[in-house]
């Protein structure tokens, strides 16, 4: 079991995680809009919009995951969403995943936001690991998550299809204890 109904307030240096708010929709849509983060995340193009606001009204309802808006300091507005989910009984893990629209890319903002959602699962919940998935032609996101402690696992071989080539999903994982050596 988990328990994640609480959504907490974190304060870093350049960012804050904190729920999501009506007034963050038209930049998350900006956000879910950009053609980096549509290729990088392998989403598609269709945009709902009653879908869209359903599914941000909600998020702070929700007791078995962790949807957190990426608040830049600096321009004191939301430049992405940083998210825990997926909660594996067996493993008893969870996977995370990470967007930063063209806003707050490239300055630090997605490494912090990253490492403080790592902090606050693993200090919060009692939680044996954590998986993402990344694809082989992003290597910024795949550099971020191994700068906080993420470590290849297995590969997906063609997992996406983009403009007719097959892109590989590389799995990673951050366990307790590579993430306690890490913080100690
Ligand atoms: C991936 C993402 C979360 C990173 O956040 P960010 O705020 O842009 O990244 P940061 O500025 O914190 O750090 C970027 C790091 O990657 C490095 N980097 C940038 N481009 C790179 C590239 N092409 N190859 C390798 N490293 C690269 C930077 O030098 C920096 O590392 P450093 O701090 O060691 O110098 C963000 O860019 C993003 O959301 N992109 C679009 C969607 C996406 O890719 N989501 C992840 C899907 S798995």
């Amino acid at each position: 079991m988990i328990n994640l109904s609480e959504k907490p307030t974190i304060e870093g240096r350049k960012v804050i995680l904190r729920p999501f708010k009506e007034k963050d929709f038209p930049l998350i849509e900006e956000c879910l809009k950009d053609p980096e983060v549509i290729k990088l995340t392998g989403s598609s193009a269709n945009f709902d919009r009653q879908l869209f606001h359903q599914w941000y009204r909600t998020r702070n309802e929700q007791k078995d995951r962790l949807d957190l808006a990426v608040e830049d300091k600096v321009q004191a507005n939301l430049v992405g969403e940083a998210v825990i989910n997926l909660y594996d009984q067996k493993t008893h893990s969870m996977n995370f995943r990470i967007l930063i629209g063209p806003r707050g890319r490239n300055r630090g903002l997605g490494t912090e936001a990253t490492q403080l959602m790592i902090d606050y699962i693993f200090q919060n919940t009692d939680l044996n690991f954590l998986t993402l998935s990344v694809y082989d032609f992003n290597p910024r996101a795949k550099h971020v998550y191994e700068k906080v402690g993420f470590v290849s696992e297995s590969v997906d071989r063609g997992e996406l299809q983009f403009e007719g080539v097959a892109i590989d999903s590389i799995n990673m994982k951050l366990t307790r204890e590579n993430w306690l050596l890490r913080s100690s």
